[in-house]
């Protein structure tokens, strides 16, 4: 009963809230509209044709669960039971880091950025077995359609958006994703899923309908011909798997996921992946060419500005991933046991033992087929097939960056993201010479926990 007031009283005062954001709030429904309308022809009379033909409602009520924090309107979440929170000092309980209504499901959030690694690492979840659901950055689909609408285009409410879709999924609720798929997914069935092959179980039975026409060549995971995904059968395979992870190079801020971590319904452990923002430079100037032409125009022997916008977004992501690392490696109480840090570096060094001290960390057994997965792919002496490959001597890898960087733009990231560097382990050098010097280790040996 209590919780029902509670609730109540919530859904006003967010609506007080709204009432404030209503000119954000028009101006992003107005955008919604007008790519949703030529797209879609209403033709069903589910909840989800209303939630398309109206995209202020959608907006309105996204916004509004988002306000509501953990009491709002995921349905999986109101079909559970209601159990008692512990509020009390029980550390033992704590260090357990068990969780009441998950039910023993973890929740696995692997937060990244680009370059450095992160979908290898996923893998070591993915490949895990039939016991795991494993999502590849489904929040791309948030990202490419808010960050279009300048007044979402806004790291508080991205971040509070961000939160929200990945509390749903983890909850296996594909509906806060979907508003953001496009074009609009038809009675819950998208052809256009981001990397929908990249993650096993939505290309595993049940998951993989079968091709009915040719016209769905398109939409063929890598090992077999499936159909246009349907997001209630991915859902339904989601609630049947025990463990669940979620890769993403999109959140920037740690804090920012406080009340998913904090959700009782989810027993969320969090993984930082990092890399020597040296060698994200390098790979970012070889995968992302065009995106990076002034820092190639910078490699070429031009001088680079203070204050050009390029390093101040250098620092800026360095910044983050510092502060996000500060935060966890502090130990708050939302995070105790829940957060770990990993050098991309050290996975590629031992990548065996890494991945079994994030199982143990994660409380889930590690199979042996991924570990068969991992040593496949770390012995292996095939060149990269491509820029996103996970096929890569690894150790070799890790280092390649050294010859590929030009000095002076490595002294520029030693500038602007020196504290990260710091609090990471990665040496500055200070010549040429030692930055090519093979034998030079450029890794102080750290241990985070
Ligand atoms: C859409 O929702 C708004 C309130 O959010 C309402 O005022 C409007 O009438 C609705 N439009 C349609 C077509 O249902
Ligand atoms: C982002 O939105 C929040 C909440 O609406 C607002 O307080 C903040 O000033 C905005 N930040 C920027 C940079 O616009
Ligand atoms: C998607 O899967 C659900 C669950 O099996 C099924 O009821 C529904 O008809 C499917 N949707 C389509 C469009 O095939
Ligand atoms: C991977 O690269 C390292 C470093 O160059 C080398 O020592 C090792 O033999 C390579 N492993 C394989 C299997 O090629
Ligand atoms: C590389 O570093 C090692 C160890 O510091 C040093 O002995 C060696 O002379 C260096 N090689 C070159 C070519 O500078």
């Amino acid at each position: 009963m209590k919780t029902k007031y509670a609730i109540f009283f919530i859904c006003i005062v967010a609506l007080v809230i709204i009432e404030k954001e209503s000119n954000i709030l028009s101006r992003v429904s107005d955008k919604l509209i007008q790519r949703q309308t030529p797209l879609q022809t209403p033709q069903t009379p589910l909840d989800y044709s209303n939630m398309t033909q109206n995209g202020s409602l959608t907006v309105l009520k996204m916004l509004l669960s988002k306000l509501a924090g953990a009491a709002g309107n995921y349905s999986s979440l109101s079909e559970e039971e209601e159990e008692e929170q512990d509020d009390d000092d029980d550390d033992s309980l704590e260090e357990s880091g068990e969780r009441g209504s998950s039910g023993g499901r973890k929740h696995i959030l692997l937060l990244a950025t680009t370059r450095t690694g992160s979908s290898f690492v996923g893998e070591f979840f993915n490949q895990h077995g039939e016991n795991m659901f494993y999502l590849f950055e489904p929040l791309w689909h948030v990202e490419r359609m808010l960050t279009t609408v300048a007044d979402t285009n806004n790291g508080t409410v991205l971040a509070g958006i961000y939160r929200d879709v990945i509390q749903g999924l983890f909850l296996c609720d594909f509906s806060p994703l979907e508003k953001f798929i496009s074009p609009p997914p038809q009675d819950h069935v998208t052809p256009s899923l981001f990397r929908r092959e990249s993650s096993i179980s939505l290309c595993d039975e049940p998951v993989c309908t079968p091709v009915v026409k040719d016209v769905f060549e398109r939409y063929h995971c890598k090992t077999r011909r499936c159909g246009p995904l349907n997001l209630t059968l991915a859902s339904e395979s989601c609630r049947a798997k025990q463990h669940h992870a979620i890769k993403t190079v999109r959140v920037r801020q740690l804090e920012t996921l406080q009340p998913l971590v904090e959700d009782p319904h989810l027993d969320v452990r969090v993984i930082q992946l990092v890399r020597d923002p040296r060698a994200i430079l390098a790979s970012r100037m070889v995968a992302f060419s065009s995106k990076y032409q002034t820092w190639k125009t910078w490699a070429q022997g031009g001088q680079v500005p203070e204050d050009d916008e390029e390093v101040k977004r250098l620092k800026g992501n360095c910044d983050h991933i510092r502060m996000s690392a500060e935060v966890g490696l502090s130990r708050p109480r939302w995070l105790r046991n829940r957060y770990m840090l990993v050098r991309y570096e050290d996975i590629a060094r031992y990548p065996m033992q890494k991945a079994e001290e994030m199982y143990r960390f994660t409380g889930i057994p590690f199979s042996p087929q991924a570990r068969e997965w991992i040593l496949k792919n770390t012995q292996t002496t095939q060149e990269a097939s491509g820029i996103y490959s996970t096929q890569k001597n690894s150790s070799e890898q890790a280092e390649k960056w050294r010859f590929s960087i030009p000095f002076t733009l490595a002294q520029v990231v030693q500038r602007v993201c020196g504290p990260t560097m710091e609090l990471f382990g990665y040496k500055l050098v200070t010549d040429e010479k030692t930055l090519t010097n093979k034998s030079v280790s450029l890794l102080e040996e750290r241990r985070f926990q």
